[in-house]
């Protein structure tokens, strides 16, 4: 089995520039021969400095993102589009206001649909990944029980993108966010995890060390649906991207 490649920095800040560095390239690179790259994107405190180095890029090195497609990972079931929660709402804030990426390239799933078009969409979704060539790379985040995306423990290995009922311990990280526990949204749409392990390359980004524990299960623990990251134990171009204290239990 190869385990993935495991960076550790000293702090988020070098992590996320040679991150974005690593992007930026692939982005030029396509561009150079008249192509698009295909970007699968991550909600949450964690990629936020990220985002920051992508618009630093675009602002003060001339980064275009006219040729980047892109697909997020996932969204909350039940919240308006506008809401300020939605992942939507935290795409358009975080990363899509601050650069060149033509809306009609960005691929949001949608929470405000009713429960009856879910499945459509979530097919319509992996259809719009495969006619775009399928992910080039794809950002993630970890959740406290080891979820990616929205794939919470009991997901499958080859699941696809789906309506997933949200686990005690995702809804209770997301509380304070939302103002309380009542107010977190049950369910959600999530890519699978066989979508996006389809990723051609992967980066997972872990700061703090409240998640030291479940990063070390997901690397050097057994691959099982309990800890969904853990699948990335069998993909064969995963980088984990870690602070020092994120790294501390490995
Ligand atoms: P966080 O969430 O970046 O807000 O910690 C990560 C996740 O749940 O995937």
């Amino acid at each position: 089995m190869s385990f993935p490649t495991i960076r550790v920095f000293d702090s988020p800040g070098p992590a996320v520039r040679e991150l974005a560095r690593e992007v930026g390239e692939l982005i030029r690179s396509r561009a150079a021969v008249g192509r698009q790259a295909v970007l699968g994107l991550a909600t949450g405190n964690t990629p936020r400095p990220f985002y920051q180095e992508l618009g630093r890029l675009h602002r003060e090195e001339g980064l275009s993102f006219a040729n980047v497609i892109s697909f997020n990972l996932d969204e909350y079931l039940g919240l308006a589009d506008a809401h300020p929660e939605s992942y939507r709402s935290f795409m358009h804030r975080e990363l899509f206001e601050h650069i060149d990426l033509p809306a009609q390239n960005i691929n949001l799933l949608s929470g405000s649909l009713p429960e009856a078009d879910i499945p459509a969409h979530c097919a319509a979704y992996e259809s719009s990944i495969r006619a775009a060539g399928g992910l080039d790379f794809q950002l993630l985040g970890i959740g406290s029980n080891g979820h990616i995306g929205f794939n919470e423990p009991g997901s499958s290995k080859d699941s696809r993108t789906r309506l997933i009922h949200l686990d005690r311990l995702t809804r209770r990280d997301a509380a304070a966010s939302f103002g309380g526990l009542d107010q977190v949204p049950s369910q959600a749409i999530t890519m699978g995890c066989g979508t996006i392990l389809e990723a051609r390359r992967i980066a997972l980004l872990v700061w703090s060390e409240k998640k030291a524990a479940i990063v070390r299960d997901a690397i050097r623990g057994p691959v099982t649906n309990q800890v969904c990251a853990s699948f990335l134990q069998e993909h064969p171009n995963t980088e984990f991207y870690l602070d020092r204290e994120a790294a501390a239990a490995l």
